[in-house]
C-alpha cells in the first residue's frame, strides 16, 4: 500500500519576467495560433468561463474529457478545467505535455479525501470493491479498483458483483444517489463539493414559486433536500442535453452556472435560472474552476507551463481503475 501514497508531484517553472507575460490585443487569434504552432488541443469544462468554451475545441463532463483525452492524437494537452481532470488527462497519455493555466485551480472534493486517511478507512472493510469518483487526487484514484463520473456511476455500480460490499467515495450526495439508484448498500466516505452544497432548498422553492413552469434540474453532487425537488438530476452533459430536449422553456439550473452558458447557446429561447446559494454571494460558482482565465491559458501556451508532472509509479496504479471505467462506459 505504501508506494501507492508516494506523493503526485506536480511542479512549475520559474515564473517568467513581466515583459514575457505581456498580452497581444487579440486573445482569442493568439491562442489560435499557438494551437497551431504546439499542435494542441484545447478541453475545457462547463465550468469554465464563457470565453474559454468558445475558444476550446472541446467540451465536456468529466467522461467526455477523459475520453477526448485518451483519444486525442495532438501532440500538446491544455486543460481548462480543475487539477484532478488535468491530471487524468497526464495519466492517460504520459508522453504528451499536459498544461493547466493556473495550478492552484483544485477540488474542495478532492481535498476532503486525504490519500492517508482513504487508506486507513479502506482497512475496516478488505473485501470492499473500492469505487472512487474521478473528483480525487492520482493517491486516491491508485487505491482504487474503479473509477466513475456522475454520468456512468449508476452504470458502473450496477455492473459490479452483488456479493461484495462496495466503498464509494469521496463524494457522499453522488454515493447516497447511487446507492438509491442502484440499490446497493453502498460504504460511503464523507466528502463533499464546497459549490454544490451552498444551495438552499428554501430558495430553490421559492424560486419555483416564482416561476411555476419553470423545471429544476441539478447535478448530483447536491444535497439530499435538493435533489428531491428536481424534475431532473444528471451530469453537466445530461442536463444540458435534458435542457434542450424538454419541452419546457424554463429552467432552474442546480449546478455551476458557468454551464448556462452552453444551454443559452443551445437553446436561446429558453430561460435559464441559476439556482441560488443560501446567502446572496455568488458561492455557486466554483472558485477553482475560475482561476483559470483566458489571459493564464494564453500564458500557458506560450511558456509551456505550468505543466502536470507526475510520478510513474503512482500514475501506473491510477491508469487501471481509469482504464476500467472506460472500458465499462461503452
Ligand atoms: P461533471 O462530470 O458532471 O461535469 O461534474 C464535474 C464536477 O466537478 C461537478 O462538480
Ligand atoms: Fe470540485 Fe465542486 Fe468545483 Fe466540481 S464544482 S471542481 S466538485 S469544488
Amino acid at each position: 500500500m505504501e508506494e501507492l501514497l508516494t506523493t503526485v508531484f506536480t511542479t512549475a517553472k520559474p515564473i517568467p519576467s513581466q515583459a514575457s507575460n505581456s498580452l497581444p490585443k487579440d486573445l482569442f487569434s493568439a491562442i489560435n495560433e499557438l494551437k497551431k504552432e504546439l499542435k494542441a488541443v484545447i478541453l475545457a469544462h462547463y465550468y469554465q468561463d464563457p470565453d474559454i468554451q468558445d475558444i476550446a475545441d472541446y467540451i465536456g463532463d468529466s467522461l467526455g474529457l477523459s475520453q477526448q483525452a485518451a483519444t486525442t492524437d495532438k501532440e500538446v494537452i491544455v486543460f481548462a478545467g480543475v487539477h484532478f481532470m488535468a491530471e487524468t488527462a497526464k495519466i492517460l497519455n504520459p508522453d504528451k505535455l499536459v498544461l493547466l493555466p493556473d495550478l492552484e485551480a483544485g477540488c474542495s472534493l478532492a481535498d476532503s479525501c486525504p490519500p492517508e486517511e482513504f487508506a486507513q478507512f479502506k482497512t475496516q472493510y478488505p473485501d470492499a470493491i473500492v469505487v472512487s469518483y474521478i473528483n480525487c487526487t492520482a493517491d486516491i484514484k491508485a487505491m482504487s479498483d474503479v473509477i466513475c463520473t456522475s454520468s456512468n456511476a449508476v452504470k458502473i455500480v450496477n455492473q459490479l458483483p452483488k456479493d461484495r460490499p462496495i466503498i464509494f467515495g469521496p463524494d457522499r450526495n453522488l454515493g447516497r444517489y447511487v446507492a438509491q439508484q442502484t440499490g446497493r448498500d453502498l460504504i460511503l466516505w464523507q466528502g463533499s463539493c464546497i459549490v454544490h452544497e451552498t444551495f438552499s432548498e428554501r430558495r430553490i422553492v421559492q424560486l419555483k414559486i416564482e416561476h411555476p413552469s419553470a423545471e429544476i434540474i441539478a447535478h448530483p453532487e447536491c444535497e439530499e433536500p435538493v435533489l428531491r425537488h428536481a424534475n431532473y438530476i444528471g451530469s453537466t452533459t445530461a442536463l444540458l442535453k435534458y435542457s434542450q430536449q424538454s419541452p419546457q422553456d424554463s429552467f432552474i439550473v442546480a449546478t455551476e452556472p458557468g454551464i448556462i452558458h452552453q444551454m443559452q447557446k443551445e437553446a436561446p429561447n429558453k430561460t435559464f435560472i441559476p439556482a441560488p446559494a443560501m446567502n446572496n454571494c455568488a458561492c455557486n460558482e466554483c472558485p477553482y474552476m475560475r482561476l483559470n482565465t483566458l489571459e493564464k491559458l494564453y500564458l500557458a501556451m506560450k511558456h509551456k507551463q505550468p505543466e502536470i508532472i507526475m510520478d510513474e509509479s503512482t500514475r501506473k496504479a491510477a491508469l487501471k481503475p481509469i482504464q476500467r471505467m472506460l472500458e465499462m462506459s461503452k
